[in-house]
């Protein structure tokens, strides 16, 4: 795997260092600087730019050309022939399901869909007016103290098991935190639904009055799930990781991921792209707001733009939107918002510094316009980004785990105060 070579001069050692390459299955290739350490040398990455902080088998991503893969398979077939369950398999897996492993895989998920009932309490502690982000980090950080049966993370059916249990009870919780938000009793998930559609009747039923999932939005929900659930080594999965490589249990992992993903650089962007759609208001008011983004004294920034690896169009982001087209049919939805969108995104596409700088919508731009034209508030939104993400979340996590991992462990270029005296308080 390491027959290239790169060779490092430093300034002032005796000789060059030979550093190995080394070559992935796709991608470029990666200097092993592992080794620099012990000859008193540190890099300097911030953001992790230039940093591959892991060997993943997991998911592909090429930025310039706007492919992404799970395991080999394209993300635009999969949203087309697959569904959310059965890429939970396939990531967890590394292979599609068989017809009846599919099945048991689709059982066992609807087997873990309750919570524990005295986790209902929990709910009970947090303001009304809470963000339903932070009920997540509680809630979730909270299930390793009701699933003591399945913490050993040396035990790899007790990975299994608890990686089953995240996936079904993820909708479980979010749709709680949305019932306890607006006073509405919970609603118990329903297993002779499928996974979108328990979710969608656990947010909108209530006991007095029966909901019926509208199929098309079910399937839209299914993608939206789908299309998030795994993206590499992105801010919130580098969390996960960073907290599982301490030897932390899964649930705490899981929660350090979400309270990473609620950040508007990251998953928090599809609820500021509704704020950011809502403040623009008009299309009049397109080109002051795309003046403002591209303004450097002006911190405001065109949300659901730009990605950190896409420099291009993220296929994401051409699925939502045609999703987004299928919803607003379905429901005959003439949103301004989305005619907002529309246009904005074509300026921006004409524009030169977005041109220039690559910027293109990501999968948060479509994504808040569907939610809404669900029903959905844009405090959902991120939960709804973390629930479908929680599979990539723990098959990051099961990776590392069962590949053998040392703890995650940054150095640092110090600017500080170098070492002085102590000063009395009376002498200062
Ligand atoms: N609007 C206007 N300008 C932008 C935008 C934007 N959305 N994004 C980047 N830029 C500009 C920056 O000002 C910078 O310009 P400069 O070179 O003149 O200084 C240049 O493009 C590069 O930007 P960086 O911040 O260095 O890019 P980085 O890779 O660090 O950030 C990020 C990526 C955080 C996604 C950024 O594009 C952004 O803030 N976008 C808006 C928030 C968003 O949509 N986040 C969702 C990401 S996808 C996801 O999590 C699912």
């Amino acid at each position: 795997m390491a027959d290239k070579k790169a060779t490092l001069s430093v300034h002032g050692a005796n000789e060059p260092l030979e550093l190995p390459i080394l070559s992935g299955s796709e991608g470029s290739d990666v200097i092993d600087i592992n080794s620099l350490a012990q000859h008193g040398l540190f890099t300097y990455d911030p953001g992790f730019v230039s940093t591959a902080a892991c060997m993943s088998a997991i998911t592909y991503i090429d930025g310039d050309k706007g492919v992404l893969l799970h395991r080999g398979y394209p993300i635009e077939q999969l949203a087309e022939h697959s569904d959310y369950l059965e890429l939970c398999y396939l990531l967890l897996n590394g292979e599609l399901p068989k017809r009846a492993e599919r099945e048991a895989f689709v059982e066992v998920i609807k087997n873990h869909t309750m919570v524990h009932d005295q986790l209902r309490n929990l709910f009970s502690g947090f303001r009304r007016d809470a963000h339903p982000m932070a009920i997540m980090c509680g809630v979730v950080g909270a299930l390793s103290a009701f699933y003591h049966d399945s913490l050993d993370i040396d035990d790899a059916e007790h990975r299994t098991i608890t990686a089953h249990r995240l996936i079904a009870k993820m909708p479980t919780l979010a749709a709680m935190s949305y019932k306890y938000s607006i006073g509405q009793p919970f609603v118990y998930p329903r297993n002779d639904l499928d996974y979108a559609a328990n979710f969608l009747h656990m947010m909108f039923a209530t006991p007095c009055e029966e909901y019926e999932v509208n199929p098309v939005l079910a399937k839209a929900m299914d993608r939206i799930f789908l299309l998030h659930a795994d993206h590499e080594q992105n801010a919130s999965t580098s969390t996960v990781r960073l907290a599982g490589s301490t030897g932390a249990n899964p649930f705490a992992c899981i929660a350090a991921g979400i309270a990473a993903l609620w950040g508007p650089a990251h998953g928090g962007a599809n609820e500021a792209v509704l704020d950011m759609l809502g403040d623009i208001g008009d299309e009049k008011n397109i080109d002051k707001f795309i003046a403002r983004a591209k303004d450097p004294n002006d911190t405001f920034r065109l949300m659901g733009f730009g990605h950190r690896v896409y420099k291009n169009y993220d296929p994401r982001a051409k699925v939502m939107q045609e999703t987004c087209r299928e919803v607003l049919d379905e429901l005959g939805i003439e949103d301004p918002m989305l005619r907002i969108a529309q246009r904005l995104e074509k300026i921006a596409l004409e524009d030169e510094y977005f041109i220039e700088r690559r910027l293109y919508p990501n999968v948060d731009f479509y994504t808040g316009i569907i939610l809404k034209a669900m029903g959905i508030p844009s405090t959902m939104f991120t939960v709804i980004f973390a629930t479908g993400r929680t599979p990539g979340w723990i098959t990051q996590w099961i990776e590392m785990i069962a590949g053998g991992y040392r703890i995650g462990r940054p150095r640092q270029l110090y600017t500080g105060v170098s070492r002085r005296d102590y000063v009395p308080l009376a002498k200062r």
